[in-house]
């Protein structure tokens, strides 16, 4: 049923030191344990991914190691009772391509309990479409609605919403019938963040600069994707009682700020770990993504790249040259 040897992409120490990426052939046997095997069709490539594949950022917690925090396909072997052959599976994060082979390889060894039924409206590449980025915004905006965070309460800010969690942030937040000013760097995105449902964009010299500790306090909540000054920026202006969902740290992950924030304000920074967030959390995610997003705007929300095309996808994207989501096509 599985190939002798498959293709899967690679990180291992160089003679260097260096941690290198490289397309290899894996057999069945590399896989680690696990009572589910995954023929991966689809993943895609995350913040994290463009940091692991390219050597920018120390993701892998030992070598070698499959990328891919993301990946989605069909069950073709299963000693878990709650999965079958045939079906269609999906799972994010739970350390895939950090500390357990990830998603850039045409097969996947995961345990049954780290795997969630890919919905039937999404399908594999939609699912992938929205995957770690987009589950990420929904736990981000779910965060702000479960501190109380209502629409009524006036303006909320995305941050990042050119890159992928800061997109469906926009959208989720819009579709939920909040006013959403949305956070870029790049006048390229304008239109699209128009389109995702954001009222206004604010670019993002506005906020990622040295702020005061207190500045006019503006937003009831905040989806941050970015991190650092921009982060300490929006708390700085977020209304008395408001919370932060902080996802990122695209722009920096130090936080110089004060408590004047916390204490006059009563602002929450709520943290989000997408990655070890536990199932029954991530079911609500996926339900709430699987109906709320607006299925034409997620048509907009993505590019397709072939699994060859990985490696120079991850350079455009830690560039800042990719808009929303990237879904790989690791095979038909
Ligand atoms: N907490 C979690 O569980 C979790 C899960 C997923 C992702 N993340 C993190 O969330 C962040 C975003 O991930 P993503 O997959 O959405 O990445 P992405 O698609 O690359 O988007 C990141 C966006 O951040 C903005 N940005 C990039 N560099 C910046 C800089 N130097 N200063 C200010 N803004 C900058 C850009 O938006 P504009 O061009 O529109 O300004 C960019 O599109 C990453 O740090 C990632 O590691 C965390």
């Amino acid at each position: 049923m599985i190939p002798e040897s498959f293709p899967a992409y690679v990180l291992r120490k160089d003679d260097a030191g260096q941690t290198v990426t490289a397309k290899e052939e894996l057999s069945a046997s590399d896989l680690p344990d696990g009572d589910v095997l995954v023929r991966v069709t689809h993943s895609s490539l995350n913040y994290k991914d463009g940091l692991a594949v390219t050597g920018k950022g120390k993701i892998a917690r030992s070598l070698p190691m499959v990328a891919g925090i993301d990946l989605a396909g069909t069950v073709v072997e299963s000693s878990s009772p709650d999965w079958s052959v045939g079906e269609s599976v999906l799972s994010n994060g739970w350390g895939l391509g950090e500390e357990r082979f990830g998603g850039f390889a045409h097969y996947a060894r995961v345990e049954g309990s780290r795997l969630l039924r890919t919905p039937d409206s999404l399908g594999p590449e939609l699912a992938m479409a929205i995957g770690t980025g987009g589950y990420t915004a929904m736990l981000g905006v779910m965060a702000l609605e479960d501190h109380g965070v209502r629409p009524s309460d006036g303006p909320v800010l995305v941050t990042g919403a050119g890159g992928g969690v800061g997109g469906f942030s926009v959208h989720l937040l819009a579709k939920a019938g909040y006013e959403v000013a949305a956070v870029t760097g790049r006048t390229s995105v304008h239109d699209y963040l128009k389109t995702l449902g954001a009222a206004s964009i604010v670019e993002r010299g506005e906020l990622d600069r040295d702020s005061k500790p207190l500045e006019s306090d503006r937003w009831a909540g905040v989806v941050d994707a970015v991190g650092g000054r921009t982060l300490a920026t929006a708390m700085a202006q977020t209304r008395r009682g408001g919370a932060i969902a902080v996802c990122g740290n695209a722009g920096g992950f130090r936080l110089e700020t004060t408590v004047f924030p916390l204490i006059l304000r009563g602002v929450a920074l709520l943290g989000i770990d997408s990655n070890y967030c536990p199932i029954e959390r991530r079911r609500e995610a996926w339900k709430r993504l699987a109906a709320d997003v607006d299925r034409s705007t997620l048509d907009e929300m993505y590019e397709t790249v072939p699994f060859d095309g990985l490696m120079a996808c991850a350079d455009r994207l830690m560039a800042g040259d990719v808009r929303g989501r990237v879904v790989v096509l690791v095979q038909d």
